[in-house]
C-alpha cells in the first residue's frame, strides 16, 4: 500500500526554483540599495530566549500574547522562534558592543520570521522579511534617510501605486495623556462588548486601534488621535522629517490614526500599503524605537528601522519582470548512446560547465528517441549527440534546436565552438 504523503504544516509554503530566482533577485536589489546607504548585513539566530521578545515587543501585544512559537528546549529554557528581527538586532548590537563604533550603526537582515497567525492571503506562519535598522541618533534626518532608502528599494523592484502612511505616535512624555483620553473614550464605546474586549482596552488602549474587526471600525474612526496631544518635540520631529521628505520628493500621507502592533515604537511610525494586496495590505512597516536598546541592557541609543514583507512584495511584483527566467534553462544538453559515450558525456559536461555554459545530460541511458525527448524538454538551444560512431570518428553531432540544423564537429573543437556561440549572447 502506498504510504501517505506528508505535506507542509498550515501557513507555510515551499518556494520552488522559478520563484526562488525572483526572491534572490529582490534580495540582490535590497543588498545593492542598502550598500549604497552604508548598511552592513547581520545574520541573527532564528530563535532566541523568549524574554527578548516579550520584553522587546511588549507583553500585551498580539505577537507576544498570541502569535509566538514558544517552547521549552531540552534544557528547560523557554525558546521562541523569532517573530521579527528588530529585537534580535538590538540584542546583537548590545551583546557585541556595536555601540562602541563611532557614528550610526546601519544593519540589515534578510530571513524567515515566525508568527502563529490565522493564515490567509498574504499572511503566513513562516514569512520572510527584509529588515533594516539604523541606530545611534534621534535626528529626524536619519528617519528621512531610512524612508528614502526604503522607497528607493521598493521602486528598484518595480513597485508602483504604493502609499506611504506617516505618523508620530508621541513619546514617553505626551503619549500617556493620549492613552488616557483614548482609554476613556474606548471604555464608553466598548461597554457591553464583553469582558475580554474590556480587559484588552484597559491593558493597552492603543492596541484596539489596530483591530481589523469590522464592528470596531466605526469606533476606531471616531477615536481621538495623537496629533492633538503631541508635545513640541514630537510636532517638531514630524515637521522636520516632512521637510526632508518634501525636499527629496518623497510622497507621503500624514495619518494621525496610524498605530503599529509592536510596543517599542515612539515618534515616527510608517507603513507602506498597496491597494493591490487585499486585506493584508501592508508591504512594509517601521518606525523609531528610541528606548529599546536601553530596555535590552544597552546604552541609550535612539534608533529607527523598517521591515518589508517578502511574500507581499513578491505578490506585487508578479508580472513586473515577467517571462521564464533564463537561468533555469540549460543551454546545452548531451545525449549519449552506449557505455563509452556515457563516460565521455561526463567529461564533456564538466568541460562545458567549467567554461560557464549551463549544461545537462541524460542519465540512465535509453533509446535515441527517448533521450531526444528529454533534450527537447530541457529547453536547451544546442543538443550534443554522442554515439559509438561519433566516438570512433572523434566527432560530436551538434543540433541547433532553434534552427533544426545538425552538423558534425570535431571533439576537440566543440567546447570552443559552443563557448563562442553562447557566451557572446
Ligand atoms: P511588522 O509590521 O510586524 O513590523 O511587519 C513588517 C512587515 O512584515 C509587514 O508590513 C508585512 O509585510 C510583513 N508581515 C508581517 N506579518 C506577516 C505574516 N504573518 N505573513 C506575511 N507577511 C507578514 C515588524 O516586524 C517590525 N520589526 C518592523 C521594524 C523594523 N520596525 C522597526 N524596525
Amino acid at each position: 500500500m502506498a504510504k501517505q504523503k506528508i505535506n507542509t504544516v498550515r501557513g507555510v509554503k515551499d518556494i520552488l526554483p522559478e520563484e526562488a530566482l525572483r526572491w534572490t533577485e529582490v534580495e540582490r536589489k535590497a543588498r545593492d540599495v542598502f550598500a549604497r546607504y552604508g548598511y552592513g548585513e547581520i545574520r541573527v539566530p532564528a530563535f532566541e530566549r523568549t524574554e527578548l521578545f516579550s520584553r522587546g515587543i511588549g507583553d500585551t501585544t498580539d505577537i507576544v500574547t498570541k502569535e509566538m512559537y514558544t517552547f521549552p528546549d531540552k534544557g528547560g529554557d523557554s525558546i521562541t522562534l523569532r517573530p521579527e528581527a528588530t529585537a534580535s538586532i538590538c540584542r546583537a548590537y548590545v551583546q557585541n558592543s556595536l555601540y562602541a563604533q563611532a557614528g550610526v550603526a546601519k544593519l540589515f537582515c534578510i530571513g524567515p520570521m515566525f508568527r502563529y497567525e490565522r493564515p490567509q492571503a498574504g499572511r503566513y506562519r513562516q514569512f520572510h522579511q527584509i529588515d533594516a535598522e539604523a541606530m545611534g541618533t534621534d535626528d529626524p534626518a536619519l528617519d528621512a534617510e531610512v524612508i528614502l532608502m526604503l522607497m528607493e528599494f521598493l521602486e528598484s523592484v518595480g513597485l508602483t501605486g504604493l502609499s506611504l502612511q506617516l505618523n508620530n505616535i508621541g513619546d514617553a512624555e505626551c503619549r500617556p495623556a493620549y492613552s488616557k483620553a483614548l482609554l476613556k473614550y474606548l471604555k464608553k464605546e466598548t461597554a457591553g462588548m464583553g469582558e475580554e474586549i474590556g480587559e484588552r482596552v484597559e491593558k493597552n488602549p492603543l492596541r484596539f486601534l489596530d483591530s481589523k474587526n469590522p464592528e470596531h471600525q466605526e469606533i476606531i474612526a471616531r477615536a481621538p488621535t495623537i496629533d492633538k496631544f503631541w508635545n513640541e518635540r514630537c510636532r517638531d520631529h514630524l515637521a522636520t522629517l516632512c521637510g526632508h521628505l518634501d525636499r527629496a520628493g518623497v510622497r507621503y500621507e500624514k495619518n494621525p490614526a496610524l498605530v503599529r502592533g509592536l510596543d517599542y515604537y515612539c515618534l515616527t511610525v510608517f507603513e507602506v500599503t498597496s491597494e493591490n494586496l487585499g486585506a493584508q495590505n501592508a508591504v512594509c512597516g517601521g518606525g523609531r524605537y528610541d528606548t529599546l536598546v536601553e530596555e535590552l541592557g544597552g546604552p541609550p541609543t535612539p534608533a529607527i528601522g523598517f521591515a518589508v514583507g517578502m511574500e507581499r512584495l513578491l505578490q506585487l511584483t508578479e508580472g513586473v519582470d515577467g517571462g521564464k527566467n533564463k537561468r533555469l534553462t540549460v543551454e546545452v544538453f548531451i545525449v549519449a548512446l552506449g557505455e563509452g559515450a556515457e563516460a565521455e558525456s561526463l567529461t564533456l559536461a564538466t568541460a562545458l560547465r567549467s567554461r560557464g555554459i549551463r549544461t545537462d545530460r541524460t542519465f540512465g541511458g535509453g533509446s535515441m528517441k527517448s533521450q531526444m525527448k528529454r533534450a527537447d524538454r530541457s529547453g536547451a538551444r544546442y543538443v550534443l549527440v554522442l554515439g559509438e560512431d561519433e566516438i570512433a570518428k572523434g566527432v560530436i553531432s551538434l543540433r541547433d534546436m532553434t534552427e533544426s540544423k545538425q552538423e558534425e564537429i570535431s571533439r576537440g573543437e566543440v567546447e570552443n565552438y559552443l563557448a563562442s556561440r553562447l557566451l557572446q549572447d
